[in-house]
């Protein structure tokens, strides 16, 4: 069982239906005489049993949050979808405008509801926010040590101009996403679609997530400790351009098999 947690089964509530059981992916959970026992032992808290129970008979204990009841479940039309998809751009040019509080926590808790494998919940936020500017000038001095170094072999470096805002272009807002790969990364595009739900632009600054993995000062400031590692980074704002077309990009590479 994860940490701090568990299955309580209400048997006055339990109509012993198995639906549980059936949802259970670590088959923890059987019924017997028409009741649900649960074997915590291979429980990753997933929390299945509780929302898909009909008679509200399960509670898993520990956590700071109570669910939340819906009849249906919200699906996004596809075409919209598809249209916000198409016409989103990376963003690297900000309006000098702050983003509401309001706005920064909705898109921390759009990561934070994103799956993670085996529901291990290991990512983990940092806001730059009063550090930002400071965190900046690090990386500036980092990368530009490193490309002028690496200036003769990597040709893509050559046009690129490392000054004071290379990495977060003035933006209001800044997140590093940290944990493990996938997980961060899922985290990271709910809260981009989140952020840009809300009117903002997105940068993911994979080059200042390399400063963050290489920098002992960087990691020092942002209270980093040993092993913890930068997924990704967002840039945030709102958008000083505007796209008018989409952007051509390769055909899908596509294995039917
Ligand atoms: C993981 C990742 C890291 C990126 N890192 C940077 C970066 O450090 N600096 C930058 O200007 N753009 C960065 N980008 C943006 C890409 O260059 C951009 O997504 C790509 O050119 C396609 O443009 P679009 O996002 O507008 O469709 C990154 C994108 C991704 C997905």
């Amino acid at each position: 069982m994860a940490k701090n947690h568990d299955v309580i089964i209400d048997k006055e509530k339990c109509i012993g239906c198995g639906l549980c059981a059936k949802d259970c992916v670590s088959g923890a959970i059987r019924v017997e005489e028409g009741k649900a026992v649960v074997n915590t032992m291979g429980c990753i808290a997933c929390g299945h049993c509780e929302a898909i129970c009909p008679k509200n008979a399960v509670t898993i204990t520990g956590f700071h949050e109570e669910p939340i009841e819906f009849e249906e479940q919200t699906r996004l039309d596809p075409e919209t979808l598809m249209k916000a998809i198409q016409t989103r751009r990376t963003i690297r040019v900000f309006k000098d405008q702050e983003v509401p509080k309001e706005v920064v926590k909705q898109i921390i808790e759009a990561g934070r509801l994103a799956p993670t494998g085996g529901n291990s919940q290991d990512t983990f936020y940092v806001v730059l926010g009063s550090k930002q500017a400071e965190l900046e000038g690090l990386a500036v001095k980092l990368f530009q040590k490193i490309t002028q170094m690496a200036k003769p072999i990597l040709r893509f470096l050559k046009g690129m101009n490392i000054e004071e805002h290379f990495f977060f272009k003035k933006a209001p807002l800044v997140i590093v996403i940290m944990g493990s790969k996938v997980n961060a990364s899922l985290a990271a595009e709910n809260m981009a679609f989140m952020a840009e739900a809300h009117g903002l632009g997105v940068l993911y600054s994979g080059f200042f997530t390399m400063c963050v993995n290489q920098n002992r000062k960087i990691r020092e400031i942002m209270r980093l400790k040993r092993g913890e590692k930068a997924v990704t980074t967002l840039v945030m704002g709102y958008p000083g351009v505007k796209y008018h077309r989409t952007v051509r990009r390769e055909a899908a590479k596509v294995r039917t098999l």
